[in-house]
């Protein structure tokens, strides 16, 4: 989801010497088995979907004891914001938690004390709809994937709307866009923790929906080597999409009915943002229209104005079979240095809260007010670096076979390196 206001809560970046003390004691060990884990980074199961979570979220640890708090992983805001205990409006569902300030012994009420955050791409009806999370602000020690305690300012949530549809399921967000004391990433990384970069995978495997790896690239996860490109955003990670190629399935049994002559390449020339918290491909209008028109130039696709049609519409919604789909090109984004490919089944998708019912396919490209967000249907193809560091952000085919993305247990790095460490 996108950040779009902060009304208060914003980061100060001041001096932190109190912290600092707590940051000293309670660091990660620095040891050699800590160091080797360290530049290949940590790597921690995530869960979610497209539908219906519409985010992937992995487990954090909060305040001392620590316990377990599942977070929305979101590259396009910066806030660490969880449930509070008595929360208005949030789900205590399991794995959900509440955060209880009074049996923290490291919680400390933080300036200015309260906050009210407002998120574009959060109702999955209308993602240009804005919807808001309140409560009080506090700083408490956090940690990911094995790595910290580091003290966070963070966000209990007291009241949440209800067309927060994307905290439906989760309720919690980590955001990694800010850079300040609010980021748990930035503390993880200034406190030395890891290195300045993240990367996430998104796929179904034996063990969870995803891997997020903090302070590296697990190259297990990853099917092919990473190409970087540029990161062109401010305040946003984003890459220049130069244009659109639309390309023929040519082993498609319904190709050769086809009339439109592809490729057909369509110039672009804008950055989109990079938004692991938005489930779909958001194109501004004047973009989502000639795309469109490119599309259905091809008369053979089934259904292909309906599905372009009103977007908010069920009646946009249909059934189609298995090769209708197939027949559906691909959608090729020309970044600077590579391709990000796009196949009718990334877009063409099922289980969106629009259809009349299940077997429905809805178009998941979809207009994003006058923003371009390239969201996780593109993302799941790849294994994605954020090198913040480096600015840069790097595409890797993701490895979905067995003992890839999806199939690496959190500690899994750390148990075989301690193994291997021990028996010297
Ligand atoms: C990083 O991962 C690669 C590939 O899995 C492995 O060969 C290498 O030993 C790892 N490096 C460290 C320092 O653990
Ligand atoms: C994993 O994905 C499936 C389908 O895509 C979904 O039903 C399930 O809830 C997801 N699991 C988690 C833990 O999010
Ligand atoms: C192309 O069509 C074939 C056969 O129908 C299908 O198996 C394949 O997934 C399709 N590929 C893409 C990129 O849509």
């Amino acid at each position: 989801m996108l950040a779009i206001l902060a009304l208060a809560g914003v980061a100060v970046p001041g001096p932190r010497t109190a912290h600092l003390g707590a940051t000293t004691t309670l660091a990660p060990p620095r040891s050699r088995i800590a160091a080797a884990v360290r530049r290949n980074g940590s790597s921690l199961p995530a869960g979610g979907a497209v539908w219906p979570t519409a985010i992937y979220w992995a487990m954090l640890q909060v305040g001392t004891p620590p316990r377990s708090f599942p977070a929305a992983i979101d590259s396009g805001s910066g806030d660490l914001d969880i449930a509070a205990l008595g929360c208005d409006g949030c789900v205590t569902a399991p794995p959900n938690n509440q955060y209880d300030h009074a049996a923290s012994s490291t919680s400390k009420p933080a300036f200015p004390f309260v906050f009210r955050n407002t998120y574009e791409t959060c109702d999955l009806k209308h993602p240009t709809k804005p919807c808001s999370i309140g409560g009080k602000l506090y700083t408490d020690v956090v940690s990911m994937g094995g790595l910290g305690p580091v003290p966070v300012k963070l966000g209990a949530i007291e009241s949440q709307d209800t067309n927060f549809d994307q905290f439906a399921q989760i309720d919690g967000v980590v955001g990694f866009t800010s850079g300040g004391s609010e980021d748990v990433f930035s503390q993880l990384v200034a406190a030395k923790a890891c290195d300045n970069i993240w990367s996430i995978c998104m796929h179904r495997g034996s063990k969870s929906n995803g891997t997020l790896t903090l302070g590296g690239v697990d190259s297990r996860l990853s099917d092919g080597p990473m190409v970087y490109v540029p990161d062109v955003g401010r305040g946003f990670r984003a890459v220049q999409v130069a244009s659109f190629t639309l390309v023929k399935n040519t082993s498609s049994a319904a190709v050769a009915a086809g009339t439109a002559v592809l490729p057909v390449t369509l110039p672009v020339q804008r950055s989109a943002i990079l938004d692991t918290g938005t489930n779909v491909l958001l194109l501004p209008p004047e973009l989502l229209s000639r795309l469109g028109e490119a599309m259905c130039a091809d008369a053979s696709l089934a259904h292909c104005r309906t599905l372009w049609g009103d977007p908010l519409s069920s009646s946009s919604c249909v059934a189609l079979s298995e090769d209708e789909v197939d027949a559906y090109p691909s959608l090729r984004m020309q970044l600077d240095g590579t391709a990000l490919e796009m196949s009718g089944r990334d877009y063409l998708l099922r289980g969106s809260p629009l259809a009349s019912h299940g077997g429905e396919y809805c178009l998941g490209i979809r207009s994003g007010g006058e923003l371009f967000i390239i969201g996780d249907t593109t993302m799941r193809n790849y294994l994605l670096a954020f090198d913040l560091g480096g600015r840069r952000v790097g595409w890797a085919p993701v490895n979905r076979k067995r003992g890839g993305c999806g199939s690496v247990d959190e500690g899994e790095g750390h148990d075989r390196l301690a193994e291997r460490c021990t028996a010297h």
